[in-house]
């Protein structure tokens, strides 16, 4: 096929060739455009117009939206597709170099590649959000194409410029040599028929649409006659607003409007606290360089920033606090006029005071942990279109009826009439459960009455959205003569930032674990969340816990170091067990498995003295008493069982995991008999966010109370006789809330515990992570091991690697220099599930484990480093290593 574009010189032979609808834009192309020749998945391409890179080009004008967009800067690999047979990043090519050359994108591969590809990446459990798996495919054809029984080592090399931030590389370099061995010996695919039900092999109902490029992401849909919206951000991190003029921009041939929060029906927002303006109006008062002052609307997206540069702000440039010790002056400038003070939480047990005095070992130490950056390899992006008298959003957030709820607030709309729907999800972390872009394109839809998609630039996504807390941790912990923990009295200072996201439940998070899953009573946990003139801090993997989890594992060691024991016998000494208190007060039952994750990691830490540990415990689950509910209807429609649950997939795999819990309790069915539908406030009813590690369990347990149901519907009857019929699960988890006066108060319904050990080599470099994690009944070994692999990589880069350096509240990074490790840096990875004496009871005895997998790993590296050469470090990324 031929297909041209631009302009058709009438001197060529392409005047036989009469252009496409697209020439519409480029019809006012200059005579300096560019003329090429080249071929994309054997189709002749024939362009004639201004030069422009290669990526947009393949999205945008030949719609191969497998080929992804992760930074546009050559960062992550998203975008890779193979140039005259070598992997290439297609952001970083102009059209202008590639005269004669022959592309391949990943919807160009052959029927059998594709088929090969799909298998194994599935089979393998190497796709996760699967924002990464096309442009990694592409860099392991380009290999195998040349290099047909490529190495470890070969692939490892090969996926070096292709980032994953889900997987851990780990099961992406299995699927590789899998690929290439069925390549190789003309193995066929065989699918079989899968049953599905719980800890059995099940292959992911998304994975290969995800791998071969068809699953779509926000940034995917284009819809008819859609515009492009963008902020405008602040200049300054904290300035008064005194003038906008749009004069200029609106005078701009492909404005549409531009929008100030004059526009905006109600311009605060907030997922909990009610401070996050959609615009700042004139008057107000900027709190970081992330904040909106005006959007723009524009036909042609590559307009948008000459539009946005005509706006002009008058801005007072207004003295900023950036640390928390300056914002806690009495003289501090003030973020908001409610005080710097977001939120303090004070926990108290026992008599920590008298304690320590009485403990024959204390140890008091400050520990600092920084900003870090989610990194999901898919930049934030919403479509929005008017849809009756409301608005039809297409997110990919962590919560459709968050969106929802936050939409209909700032349009004034009844919820019904703001309609969510969630495309794919190219990873999450916790950084997009607040709204980032949902909001500026529905507004801009609602306003404007076209379909606005809204996306944010890989910086802008790194500027904007809120990050890991970074903390400053006073600990103070003792233990009696024999080593048997007694108090510990700890403060926290939390760095929030501009607003407050969720700081607060973070904070909580924060001081509810920071003991450790350790049995002893007397805690007195003080903290603070503060805000500053910075990019604001919000829920991240690990929600609080990875910071004063590094805290309490690392000084635990020197208090061993007084008792004379290693570090394996303290905690397997203090440990908590089936029947003890935690030191929040809850009393714990059987599943508690913290004690065999020790002895699983106990030949792991022994095997040389260049081992470290570290463990951890986290909830499954809002808890504190907040509501907290699983849902899921499964209905029969046309002979098929549909899942309907809103809980988002931001790449753990929740859909399959329903699957299997619906198929373990309807025996009988096959994975043909399901059909899995993606979030939708029409279709799906609210299953709460998916956040602190709860869908398995909420989600879950919902799934097999449904499930039960329609089981008992089915009864001497088939699915057809159940044609029409819906079957709703619901699971309320109740809690007690924060200092309920209660003597064992139920924090959580769950916990999840871990112990790791970090083995380095010779040199210091990670040799070797053994990570044993307690999370009940495996649903799905393959994806649980898959997250566990990819949350302890996160956790080497968070104690090694990653950096997000800010300078008087501007980030001082791009994506390609924040540290995130690659596949030719991560060590292997040894991964053990146990279990406790018991099991929850709640579905099939599964427990979270997202978050979980995160935490323990950078303390185990201090130890490692500590246990090496004597440094007791107390702050991430660890100093002098060999990273
Ligand atoms: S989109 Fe090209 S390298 Fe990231
Ligand atoms: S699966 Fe690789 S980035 Fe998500």
């Amino acid at each position: 096929m031929r297909k041209t574009f631009g302009r058709v010189r009438s001197s060529s032979s392409d005047s036989q060739h009469p252009a496409t609808p697209l020439l519409d834009r480029y019809k006012d192309i200059s005579d300096n455009g560019i003329v090429v020749n080249f071929t994309v998945n054997g189709d002749d391409i024939h362009y004639d117009g201004p030069d422009m890179r290669l990526l947009p080009f393949l999205r945008n004008n030949l719609r191969l939206t497998g080929v992804k967009d992760g930074c546009s800067e050559g960062a992550c690999g998203a975008c890779t597709v193979i140039i005259d047979g070598k992997a290439t990043k297609s952001c970083v090519v102009s059209l202008s170099r590639l005269e004669g050359k022959h592309i391949t994108t990943i919807e160009g591969l052959s029927e059998r590649e594709k088929n090969v590809y799909g298998f194994c990446f599935a089979e393998s459990g190497a796709v996760q959000c699967g924002f990464c798996t096309p442009g990694m495919i592409m860099s392991i054809k380009a290999l195998i194409d040349t290099n047909p029984a490529p190495t470890e080592i070969d692939v490892r090399k090969a996926i070096h410029g292709n980032i994953c931030r889900c997987t851990g590389y780990k099961k992406i370099i299995e699927a590789a040599l899998m690929s290439a061995r069925y390549l190789r010996e003309r193995i066929p695919v065989e699918r079989k028929v899968e049953i599905p039900v719980v800890d059995e092999r099940y292959r992911r109902v998304d994975a290969e649409g995800k791998a071969l490029g068809i699953g779509m992401y926000t940034n995917d849909l284009m819809l008819p006659g859609m515009a492009y919206g963008k902020a405008l951000r602040s200049a300054y991190p904290r300035a008064r607003i005194r003038a906008i003029d749009t004069n200029k921009a609106l005078r701009h041939p492909d404005c549409i409007a531009v929008f100030t929060a004059e526009n905006v029906p109600e311009n605060i927002l907030g997922h909990i606290v009610h401070d996050w303006p959609v615009m700042i109006p004139v008057g107000g008062v900027t709190a970081y360089i992330g904040d909106a002052i005006a959007l723009a609307v524009s036909e042609k997206e590559e307009s948008l920033e000459e539009i946005l540069s005509l706006v002009h702000i008058d801005y007072e440039v207004l003295p900023a606090v950036y640390t928390t010790e300056d914002a806690l002056r009495p003289d501090a400038p003030l973020v908001h006029e409610t005080g710097n003070v977001l939120d303090t939480e004070h926990i108290v047990r026992g008599e920590a005071d008298n304690a320590l005095a009485r403990c024959a070992h204390v140890v008091h130490k400050v520990f600092r942990t920084p900003y870090t950056e989610h990194a999901f390899m898919e930049p934030e992006c919403a479509v929005a279109a008017p849809e009756n008298d409301g608005v039809l959003v297409y997110t990919s957030g962590q919560s459709i009826y968050d969106e929802q709820r936050e939409i209909s607030r700032m349009l004034k709309l009844p919820p019904e009439k703001v309609h969510c729907h969630s495309m794919l999800v190219g990873g999450g972390f916790g950084g997009k459960e607040d709204m980032s872009v949902q909001h500026h394109a529905a507004l801009c839809a609602y306003l404007t009455h076209r379909p606005v998609k809204v996306r944010l630039t890989r910086q802008e996504s790194i500027n904007v959205h809120p990050k890991r807390h970074p903390m400053d941790i006073d600990l103070t912990v003792g233990c009696d003569e024999n080593g048997k923990l007694v108090a510990m009295k700890e403060t926290i200072i939390a760095n929030t930032g501009a607003y407050a996201s969720l700081g607060g439940p973070v904070l909580q998070r924060a001081c509810t674990h920071a003991a450790g899953p350790y049995n002893y009573h007397n805690i007195d946990i003080l903290g603070k969340a503060i805000y500053t003139n910075n990019v604001p801090a919000g829920a991240f993997r690990g929600f609080g816990v990875t910071q004063s989890c590094f805290a309490i594992e690392c000084a635990i060691n020197l208090l061993a170091d007084q008792v004379g024991l290693d570090y394996w016998q303290f905690r397997m000494l203090n440990a908590i067990k089936p029947g003890d208190e935690l030191p929040n007060g809850q009393m714990t039952g059987p599943d508690v498995g913290i004690r065999e994750c020790l002895l699983a990691v106990k030949d792991a830490y022994y095997k040389n003295g260049r081992t470290g540990i570290g463990c951890a415990m986290k909830n499954s689950g809002l808890g504190v008493g907040v509501p907290d509910w699983g849902r899921c209807i499964l209905s029969v429609e046309k002979g098929k069982i549909h899942v309907r649950t809103s809980a988002a997939c931001m790449g753990q795999g929740v859909g399959t995991v329903a699957v299997q819990i619906a198929g373990q309790t309807v025996p009988g069915l096959k994975n043909s008999d399901f059909v899995v539908e993606p979030p939708d406030t029409r279709r799906t009813p609210d299953s709460g966010t998916s956040t602190a590690s709860r869908q398995t369990l909420f989600c879950g347990e919902a799934t097999r109370r449904a499930a039960v149901q329609l089981k008992n519907a089915l009864t001497g009857k088939t699915l057809k006789d159940l044609e029409g019929r819906e079957f709703l699960g619901e699971y309320l988890g109740k809690t007690d809330p924060i200092n309920s006066g209660k003597p064992h108060p139920v924090s959580h319904i769950g916990y999840s515990y871990s112990a790791q050990v970090v083995e380095l080599d010779e040199e210091g470099k990670v040799a070797k992570v053994t990570a044993a994690c307690d999370v009940g009944t495996v649903i799905n070994r393959q994806s649980l091991t898959g997250q566990i692999e990819g949350g302890v990589v996160m956790g080497l880069g968070y104690a090694l690697t990653e950096h997000f350096p800010v300078k008087d509240g501007v980030p001082q990074v791009k994506y390609g220099t924040l540290g995130l490790l690659r596949a030719t840096s991560v060590p292997p990875m040894e991964i053990i599930t146990v279990c406790g004496e018991g099991k929850l009871p709640l579905s099939y005895g599964a427990k979270g484990v997202g978050e979980l997998c995160t935490i323990p790993t950078a303390p185990a590296c201090q130890c490692a480093y500590y246990r090496r050469d004597h440094e007791f470090r107390t702050s991430l990324p660890l100093q002098h290593t060999p990273y």
